[in-house]
């Protein structure tokens, strides 16, 4: 990118006068000429899809120290008609945390990751930039008894986790990360610091669920911990086609959602080379002992034939380990490390379901999937405290009557125009051909398994009526009232991305 020499140096000039005298600008402030700029560019870029790409390079970028430096970069980016990006833990799907079409600055808030547990009052202030990893680590110290219904991989960031939602293994029982926000910090468009209270209960309320990026930079959440047992169980049972895997991944979408909502069994059908086959791999988490998970199963889903030695008895903060992916005995201290074990390029999309799929549409999921390499599609059920909430609770609208969320995964090693391009096809395909047995009018998915081939904002006039084409995918009805928040928060769109929500305007 070739900024002006003016821009540049302006901003630059603006955001030194608001450190303190006595700090080394260099510590905060990192230019294309600053030893620190590639490391800190790439570190956190969890799809390298875009690492050797021509798109614009970030003029500056800012890793704040105080939240003073985070409203002195809003201030500066504004005053100088620059554009930002904020970035947590860098997972976004489409890379929007760190690409941009014009010039901009990077707000990357990897110095701002406290967590402070209050186990008084069983909550916790954690700052955006941590990861759920650090998140875990520091209930697990506190608590065996209490942890936290978020994403899997620790390496995610919760500032933009919380933002669009985040469930995982536990959101049967407690709902979405984002069910359980209580307040939280965030920095408007002015540069101001709010709360719970002063930000008001309609921006609270976009915040948790309407996608990062749209409404200012949230600088930390208060989330409530929830209690857990001390022993929990947990287990993964692969099965090969000739074991019945088609039969067993279509009775499971009868049973799923409608099991206690403490046990939670996900299903993923996965294809992870050339050589071997694709099979289906049923993977749970029960928050209770083994010897009252076997009886639920053998009356609800005896077709698995789920055994004793199956299971495997943990504490949660061992749950998350295991969901993680680490081995058995690796010490917790590996919850600290930010990046993802599964750095790959990838494209990913997500679909709703809400009537089981007939085994002749599994069978053709199979038959796509066994023509990749490496590609996944995981089945996360929902029911039970998803059931319970309604759809304008928060942003999120899926709700009762969504049987399973989709997640199609796809990952290259080459990362070139030509493999990019054929795995992005190849997943369109896959998409297209589920487009009778998904959710329709709208077809849903998930915002933070973010997918552009939705569709874009355009800046300007009429933004609100374009991205009105893929912005109810995402929020349903929840569409509107997020245009009308953005409308009074931040009526002339500073804080924007190709998917963030456009002020609202009246049709017509
Ligand atoms: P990143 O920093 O890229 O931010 C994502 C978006 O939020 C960007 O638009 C960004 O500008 C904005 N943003 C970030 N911080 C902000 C802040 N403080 N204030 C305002 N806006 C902010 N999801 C899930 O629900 N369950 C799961 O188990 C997983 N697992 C998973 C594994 C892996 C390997 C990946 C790559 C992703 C997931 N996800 C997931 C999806 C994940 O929840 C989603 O990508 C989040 O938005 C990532 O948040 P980060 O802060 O890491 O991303």
């Amino acid at each position: 990118c070739f900024a002006s020499g003016t821009a540049r140096g302006d901003f630059a000039q603006c955001m030194s006068a608001q450190l303190t005298p006595h700090m080394d600008p260099f510590t905060v402030i990192h230019s294309s000429k600053s030893s620190s700029y590639s490391y800190l560019l790439e570190s956190s870029q969890q799809n390298p899809r875009w690492v050797n790409s021509t798109a614009t390079k970030p003029l500056f970028i800012i890793t704040p120290l105080h939240e003073s430096q985070v409203q002195a970069a809003v201030l500066c980016s504004r005053a100088h008609g620059l554009q930002i990006r904020v970035r947590s833990g860098g997972h976004d799907y489409e890379g929007l945390s760190y690409l941009c079409g014009t010039l901009f600055v990077l707000i990357d808030l990897v110095n701002l990751r406290l967590v402070e547990i209050n186990m008084t009052d069983e909550t916790a202030w954690v700052q955006s930039g941590a990861t759920l990893g650090e998140l875990y680590y520091g209930i697990a110290k506190e608590s065996q008894v209490h942890g936290f219904p978020a994403g899997l991989c620790p390496s995610v960031g919760v500032g933009g986790h919380l933002s669009g939602g985040g469930f995982g293994t536990m959101l049967r029982k407690y709902g979405l990360a984002a069910d359980n926000v209580v307040d939280a910090y965030l920095i408007d468009v002015n540069g101001r610091v709010h709360d719970r209270k002063s930000m008001g209960e309609d921006l609270f309320w976009a915040i948790r669920g309407g996608g990062g990026a749209s409404f200012g930079i949230v600088l930390a959440w208060k989330i409530k911990l929830v209690r857990v047992p001390p022993t929990m169980t947990v287990f993964t049972i692969p099965k090969w086609l000739d074991q019945g895997a088609i039969e067993l991944v279509h009775r499971w979408q009868f049973i799923a959602d409608k099991l206690p909502e403490e046990l939670f069994i996900r299903v993923i059908i996965q294809k992870v080379s050339d050589g071997k086959a694709a099979q289906s791999i049923f993977n749970s988490l029960f928050l209770g002992k083994a010897e009252s998970l076997i009886p639920l199963m053998d009356q609800n889903f005896p077709e698995l034939g789920l055994k004793a030695t199956d299971c495997t008895e943990m504490s949660w903060i061992q749950s998350v380990m295991y969901f993680a992916g680490y081995q058995k005995g690796e010490g917790l201290e590996v919850l600290l490390d930010r990046t993802t074990q599964y750095k790959s390029n990838f494209k990913a999309k997500s679909d709703y379901v809400k009537e089981p799929i007939p085994e002749t549409g599994l069978k053709g999921i199979w038959d796509r999937i066994s023509e990749e390499k490496i590609a996944f599609v995981i089945m996360d059920p929902y029911g039970g405290r998803m059931s319970e909430i309604s759809e304008s609770e928060l942003p999120f609208p899926n709700r009762k009557g969504n049987l399973y969320n989709i997640q199609y995964l796809v990952k290259w090693e080459q990362n070139d125009a030509r493999e990019t391009n054929k795995h992005v096809h190849w997943i369109r395909m896959l998409y297209r051909y589920m487009t009778p047995y998904v959710s329709k009018s709208p077809r849903s998915a998930y915002v933070n398994y973010r997918d552009l081939d939705l569709g874009m904002s355009a800046s300007g006039n009429g933004s609100y009526l374009r991205a009105s084409i893929w912005g109810p995918k995402y929020f349903k009805n929840n569409w509107k009232r997020l245009g009308m928040v953005k409308q009074v928060a931040d009526p002339e769109n500073f804080f924007r991305n190709e998917q963030s929500i456009p002020p609202y305007v009246a049709a017509g």
